[in-house]
């Protein structure tokens, strides 16, 4: 370097202001790369739970209930997990549901009283569903029941069934 290119310092301005340049550019590209690759795992990540199917995966509306005899005659069990009773008469078997058709609440079967009783605002069924009093708008409906190839009860809640068709095993 000549004696004109220096400043009146005596310093080498030029070259230390290039330098000081050239790493804040070097930052600045590092940072905005660091950018982009957030913004890029960031758009994968929507794209990704965008792709994928949002499955629900709900019980089956469908369920074995088990060997007919299982369930004496003229009896009411209650199945909690499926909130269904399963009632046998001497004409043979109803699968009823036990939500409530006023508001959805959970029946309880009052054996003492030979009743199905909602808690919750005092609806009362007869065994077999039909309604007898309370704010309970209808009876209690009826689900399909069948028995399988092995001899199974089986219940498919989606199918309603009528409160006079009875399975007769
Ligand atoms: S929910 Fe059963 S009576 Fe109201």
């Amino acid at each position: 370097m000549s004696e004109s290119e220096k400043s009146p310092t005596g310093a080498e301005p030029r070259a230390a202001s290039l330098g000081a340049d050239v790493s804040r550019r070097d930052f600045l590209s590092e940072v905005g790369f660091a950018a982009l690759g957030i913004a890029g795992l960031g758009a994968a990540v929507v794209t990704y739970r965008y792709l994928s199917p949002n499955v629900l995966f709900e019980p089956s509306t469908t369920f074995r209930a088990g060997n007919p005899d299982r369930y004496p005659v003229n009896s009411v069990t209650y199945l909690a997990d499926q909130q269904v009773y399963i009632v046998r008469t001497k004409d043979g078997f109803h699968a009823v549901s036990a939500v409530c058709t006023h508001l959805g609440c959970i029946t309880q079967w009052k054996p003492e009283a030979d009743q199905i009783a909602c808690p919750c605002h005092g609806s009362k069924f007869r065994a077999d569903g039909t309604k007898i009093e309370g704010p309970a708008p209808l009876s209690l409906p009826h689900f399909s029941i069948t028995l399988t190839a092995d001899g199974e009860l089986r219940v498919d809640k989606l199918e309603t069934a009528k409160p006079t068709q009875a399975l007769r095993v």
